[in-house]
This record gives structure tokens, C-alpha cells and sequence, in this order.
């Protein structure tokens, strides 16, 4: 399918997504796909973990690296953009719309993005952090979305986002439902992965900058 065929609903959602960005730094979208397109790729998710194609994820840099599950306990599944399936294809080439109208907008300079799956088994969080040491990484815009079917608030599991940097402790606790994209400057916002009750799913993307100076 190609991507002019979408149907005419998706059209609005990169507008409203770049003008939150630029308002508030983070927004949530829900329906971020057309529903066909988001149940192949839960599919998919589904496919690559049960086939066992994920590896744990690990936390720190260079000589750091290690796989910690006292901070971070999900395992990941990189896609690669040169050898994907045709929903994997529609999914980029909707990030890439979004990383052209980040660009124009916010002139952010947005180069590339790196997308992976994710799973936390329940139990598993993700500790407190940045997705980017201010003002040294690549990554600068964060883009979550979530691959799970019916979640309910019992299932507990929710993306706890610390929104205002200026009142450290203050946050809001995102649940992630199904086709729901969450979006923010990475170097701005701390956020946390709380423990599910079961199996929660998402496929994660972050547009990187070439030159590692953050202009938020
Ligand atoms: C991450 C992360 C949040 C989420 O992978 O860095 O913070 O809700 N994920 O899955
Ligand atoms: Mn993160």
C-alpha cells in the first residue's frame, strides 16, 4: 500500500505532533496509524519475539555498556530500514514525513532516526533517565509507539513522563495503549517505564541530528 493511499485522517496528525513539539516539547497522539497498518506491525512485534529475535537491552556508553535489570530490563529488536517488511516501510516512510516537517518547522536538523521493538516482560521497568546526556547525543526528538491490544489501567505499566523541567517531581503517567505515539525532545525530558502486569510492546524511534550539539 502505498503511502498516498492512507486515508485522508492521517494527513493532520504530523501537523498537530509538530505543533506540540514546539509548544510544549512532548505530546501524546493516539491513532497515530491507520489501524491496518498498526495490527501488522503488532503483528510483526509479536512475530520477532515469540521467534526470539530480540536481545536484552543494555544501559551506558563505551567501556559502560552493560545489561543492567535493576535499571533498565527490556529486550529490543532493531529494524532495519535496508531489509524491512512493507508495513515496516510504511511505518518509516511516515517518519520520515515527520522528521521533513520537524526540520521545516522547528529547523531541528534532523538527519536520520533508529527504530526497534521492544518488549518488557511483566515486572521489567526502566529506571528514570534521559534518552540523551544533555547537550552530547545524537538523539533529539523521542518517539514511542505502543503495540499493545486493549490495555487496561489494571495492567498497570505506564510511561511516567517528568513534563516540566522546572518542577523536577511533577509527572504524568502515559498508559500504552495501543497505536498511542508519545513524542519529546529527548535531551528535555526525564521519563520512567513503571512494571506491567503483562507483556507490553513498543516500537521505538529516535531521529537523530549528525552533529552532536542539541539546540533545546
Ligand atoms: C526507552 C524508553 C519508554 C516506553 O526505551 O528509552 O524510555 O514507554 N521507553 O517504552
Ligand atoms: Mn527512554
Amino acid at each position: 500500500m502505498p503511502a498516498q493511499n492512507l486515508p485522508e485522517e492521517r494527513r493532520e496528525k504530523i501537523p498537530e505532533i509538530v505543533n506540540a513539539l514546539y509548544r510544549e516539547g512532548w505530546c501524546v497522539q493516539d491513532g497515530f496509524l491507520p489501524e491496518r497498518l498498526f495490527g501488522e506491525l503488532r503483528t510483526e512485534a509479536g512475530g520477532a519475539w515469540h521467534g526470539g529475535s530480540f536481545q536484552k537491552a543494555g544501559v551506558g556508553r563505551g567501556g559502560d555498556y552493560g545489561v543492567r535489570p535493576a535499571i533498565r530490563g527490556d529486550s529490543i529488536s532493531w529494524l532495519d530500514p535496508g531489509d524491512c517488511t512493507p508495513a515496516q516501510g510504511l511505518f518509516f516512510t511516515e517518519l520520515e514525513k515527520l522528521q521533513r516537517e520537524i526540520n521545516r518547522q522547528l529547523f531541528l536538523g534532523l538527519f536520520d532516526f533508529e527504530s526497534h521493538f521492544a518488549v518488557f516482560t511483566p515486572g521489567s521497568f526502566y529506571q528514570r533517565h534521559f534518552d540523551q546526556f544533555r547537550g552530547i547525543g545524537l538523539r533529539t526528538v523521542t518517539c514511542i509507539l505502543y503495540l499493545n491490544e486493549a490495555w487496561q489501567s489494571t495492567d498497570q505499566g505506564a510511561l511516567r513522563m517528568y513534563h516540566d523541567p522546572a518542577n523536577p517531581e511533577a509527572h504524568v503517567d502515559i498508559l500504552p495503549e495501543g497505536n498511542r505515539l508519545v513524542c519529546f525532545l529527548s535531551a528535555r525530558f526525564e521519563h520512567e517505564v513503571l512494571a506491567a502486569r503483562r507483556e507490553r510492546m513498543s516500537l521505538t524511534t529516535w531521529f537523530r541530528v549528525r552533529n552532536p550539539k542539541a539546540p533545546f
